[in-house]
């Protein structure tokens, strides 16, 4: 291990903010990868606090740990991603808060009005979607996930 180049998790902790605990949580999900030295010490690459700070806001954003691995599974293992690596990580992710935009300006839009969920409980769903006739296009909450009621 050059030195330098490999930090302690109480650092990775201090410089990102996260939890120890929530480092090794991170581990064990495989979303890093710690290296032990002889006396068992696990190491970190400095890169990783990119890696943890990454993890942090996406969760901050509401991605799962599972949506999170997806896009870090794109960076290299056992050694500092480049620039690029980043980049390509950089563009599916951005696809993916785009998603999660249009997502939440619908619910956003949709939110006082019939999201096709199939909970008739307010006065506009038996406009929007009497009879739960949402349930015809598929599972969920019909009207966010960007079907359109039949008659609006
Ligand atoms: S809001 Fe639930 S079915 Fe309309």
């Amino acid at each position: 291990m050059a030195a330098g180049q490999w930090i302690t998790i109480g650092e990775v902790a201090w410089r990102t903010g996260a939890a120890v605990s929530a480092i090794r949580f991170y581990e064990e999900k495989g979303l890093l990868t710690a290296r032990r030295t002889a006396g068992g010490t696990r190491m970190f690459l400095r890169s990783d606090i990119r890696r943890v700070s990454f993890i942090l806001i996406a969760q901050r954003l509401g991605f799962s740990l599972e949506e999170i691995g997806v896009h870090l599974r794109g960076l290299p293992d056992g050694r500092t991603p480049t620039k690029k690596d980043w980049e390509k990580i950089s563009r599916d992710f951005r696809a993916s808060i785009d998603e999660r935009i249009a997502a939440l300006t619908t619910l956003r839009t949709r939110l006082t009005s019939c999201i096709g969920c199939g909970c008739l409980s307010l006065k506009t769903c038996g406009l929007y979607n009497p009879e739960d006739e949402a349930k015809e296009k598929g599972a969920g909450p019909r009207y966010l996930l960007g079907d359109k009621p039949s008659r609006a």
